[in-house]
């Protein structure tokens, strides 16, 4: 009674918290952006944006992904209780990061965005991870966890195909340098072996 009264405490306090700091990342940019820190966002705002809210989007898809190998190693269990947060800031980087492209990259110009979506495979593949978090997204309430049952948790292995999508998007996209879109491939792999168990 006692432990759970702590937890619960512990909960309430540690959620504002990380709630802040999922924000963080998005407010230095907007420092940036307005130029109130001393370096702005460089010679290219634009691009910039689109690229930290991009490793950003990713970063939250691994460590979403991460809780629960993390919990099955260290004993943790109460790391559940941050996922679908660590979801949702997922999307929420997602979508920023093609409103910047839609909106601030294309001026909002529908056909060159839909040609691009067509033409281009690298953003053919991030629409998909987009396309792909929206169900997810919508069903990560508790009530859907409930109503969905068994079906929740089939329909969100699709964040498995989300996270390779996301990338392969990035690893498709860069030029010269793959070293960092290969290491996030490597966290990925890793993740995803982890929860990979032979059938008996
Ligand atoms: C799950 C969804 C997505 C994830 C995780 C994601 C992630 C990323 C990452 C990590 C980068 C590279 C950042 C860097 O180079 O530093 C990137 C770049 C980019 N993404 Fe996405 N992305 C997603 C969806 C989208 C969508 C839906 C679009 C547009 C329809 C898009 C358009 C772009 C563009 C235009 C770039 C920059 C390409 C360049 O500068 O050459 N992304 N994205």
């Amino acid at each position: 009674m006692q432990i759970d009264t702590s937890l619960s405490n512990f909960y309430r306090l540690t959620k504002p918290l990380i709630l802040l700091l999922g924000l963080l990342p998005l407010l230095i940019l907007m420092l940036g952006a307005f130029n109130i820190t001393d370096h702005g966002l460089g010679a290219n705002p634009i691009e910039k944006l689109l690229h930290e809210l991009g490793r950003w989007a990713l970063k939250f898809l691994l460590l979403t992904l991460a809780i629960t190998p993390l919990r099955r190693w260290t004993g943790w269990n109460w790391l559940i209780r941050y996922r679908r947060m660590l979801g949702l800031f997922a999307f929420f980087y997602a979508v920023i990061h093609f409103l910047t492209y839609a909106v601030l990259d294309q001026g909002l110009d529908i056909a060159a965005i839909a040609e691009d979506i067509v033409k281009r495979p690298y953003i053919t593949l991030g629409m998909t991870g987009l396309s792909l978090l929206i169900p997810l997204a919508l069903t990560s309430t508790r009530g859907m966890v409930r109503r969905l049952g068994r079906n929740w948790r089939k329909l969100h292995r699709l964040v498995y195909v989300v996270a390779i999508a996301g990338v392969w998007h990035f690893y498709w996209q860069v030029k010269l340098d793959t070293l960092e879109p290969l290491f996030y491939g490597l966290i990925l792999a890793v993740l995803l072996l982890s929860r990979w168990r032979p059938r008996r």
